[in-house]
């Protein structure tokens, strides 16, 4: 498919399919940072409560970062990974002590921030500032593997570049937001890793591997 086709069909259908999830009804790049953060190696039905104690016990980014670490950390229970927590905490200082308390919104800016890799920057970028930035993860990778048959290992670190040049080439000028939402939902609960639902797929006549029978073999991913 073409770049405009691409993005308008994966728009039409998150209107139609989205879940309605908290963080999608704002452009507040402290939630938007708090549920990516959050969601990292995290399911949404388990980040969910966690991403609402947090935005109620620290509204805003100011308040998280006067918060006593213990009291972060013992928030975070249960989640795992304790050092997300503790950058999380040390970037909400950051913010408040570097940036006025006001989040970056350029995308090279926000990668400067610990704990804020690429996909966290793309992120907030995109949902909190419409910039025309790609946003990678595990979905989006294999929804490009699919449709447009790459199939460069998602596990090899050289192939980042392949998808990202591709990835970057899709993203619309107008509602940059919505398309990288988008994709990923599609890729979560249309485009997934087993058993993805190609019957009723809008994007199955233009599929690489629909067409070419390798649904099941993209994308190709060296280690477990
Ligand atoms: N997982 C990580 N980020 C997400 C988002 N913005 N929406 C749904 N699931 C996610």
């Amino acid at each position: 498919p073409t770049p405009a086709a691409f993005s308008q069909t994966l728009i039409n259908w998150y209107e139609q399919h989205k879940r309605s999830l908290p963080w999608r009804d704002t452009t507040n790049p402290y939630y938007i940072w708090l549920s990516e953060v959050i969601l990292q190696q995290t399911r949404v039905a388990q980040g969910l409560p966690y991403y609402l104690k947090f935005k109620k016990s620290y509204p805003t980014v100011q308040e998280l970062a006067s918060a006593p670490q213990d009291e972060v950390l013992r928030l975070w229970q249960g989640l795992g990974y304790y050092s997300r927590a503790r950058n999380m905490h040390h970037t909400a200082q950051l913010v408040v002590e570097k940036y006025g308390g006001r989040f970056p919104d350029k995308y090279e800016e926000l990668l400067k921030l610990k704990g804020v890799g690429s996909y966290t920057a793309a992120a907030i970028a995109a949902f909190a500032f419409k910039e025309q930035v790609a946003v990678l993860d595990g979905n989006v990778f294999r929804v490009l593997a699919r449709v447009f048959g790459i199939a460069d290992d998602i596990a090899a670190p050289a192939s980042r570049k392949v998808f990202q040049k591709l990835a970057d080439s899709l993203v619309p000028s107008e509602q940059p937001d919505s398309y990288n939402q988008a994709i990923m939902e599609f890729g979560a609960i249309q485009c997934t890793p087993i058993m993805p639902d190609c019957l009723f797929c809008p994007l199955q006549q233009q599929c690489f591997a629909f067409n070419h029978g390798m649904v099941q073999e993209l994308p190709v991913k060296s280690k477990a």
